[in-house]
């Protein structure tokens, strides 16, 4: 096995995260530094930071979070800012966060040691349709939204045919609900910003059937057995 998913499947990171802690020559496979991609068996010992990692079954965990803004979703921060792993309650095992929200947006995140999850629910192929309630500066039109909806040229690719209508609109402020397949960077943001225009507030409330109501700013709970049957089922 790889030893990035070796990592990913043992609820260490995320095979991106895992990724990042090999190439910093935090993880070894016998005594000896691991090299992206290297095979590892089940036999071997691997540490972190020296630390071994317990060859015995994880228990695998799942929450929803509504992330605040002004926290990076990341494990560590190069840069020392408040990251998700700052807000996990007591008793929260070794999470890591499923795919990201910029710094800035808030809302519906999941965190989880499923590695396989993680992969399949970030992997571009699966294609899950993610709802944002973007608050837009000044006011805006239906019409305005159609180059959004057909696609628009970000790092030199078209995004996917995506979902977008306006909630509410006034002389300061239009609300816009935008559902996309895809997880670009800044995605939502750029979108906005290619047509001229300058999101105030972003936040995720859904991903697929999973909604984010009823969770405070900061706040975090398992997920149900129906919920993690549904997103397994993806
Ligand atoms: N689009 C954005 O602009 N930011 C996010 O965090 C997610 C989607």
């Amino acid at each position: 096995m790889r030893i990035n998913k070796f990592l990913a499947d043992k609820g260490i990171a995320s095979r991106r995260h895992a990724d990042e802690m090999i190439s910093a020559g935090r993880v070894k496979i016998n005594g000896v530094i691991a090299t992206l991609g290297a095979s590892v068996e089940e036999t071997d010992e691997v540490t972190l930071d020296g630390q071994p990692i317990a060859q015995t079954e994880k228990k695998e965990e799942y929450y929803i979070m509504n992330k605040p803004k002004g926290v990076v979703c990341t494990v560590s921060d190069d840069r020392g800012r408040k990251t998700v792993m700052d807000l996990l309650p007591e008793g929260v095992g070794r999470v890591f966060p499923v795919g990201r929200l910029d710094y800035a947006t808030e809302g519906l995140l999941i965190l989880t040691n499923d590695g396989d999850m993680a992969f399949r629910l970030t992997h571009p192929k699966t294609e899950i349709p993610k709802t944002y309630m973007a608050k837009i500066e000044g006011t805006l039109t239906e019409k305005d939204l159609n180059p959004i909806r057909s696609g628009i040229e970000l790092d030199g690719v078209l995004t996917k045919k995506c979902k977008a209508h306006i909630v509410e609109t006034n002389k300061a402020y239009t609300k816009v609900h935008v559902t996309i397949t895809e997880g670009k960077n800044r995605q939502v943001r750029r979108m906005f910003e290619a047509i001229g225009k300058n999101v105030e507030f972003l936040k995720r409330v859904s991903i697929g059937q999973l909604k984010l109501s009823g969770l405070d700013r900061g706040q975090m709970r398992p997920l149900t057995a129906e919920e993690i049957a549904y997103l397994k089922g993806l």
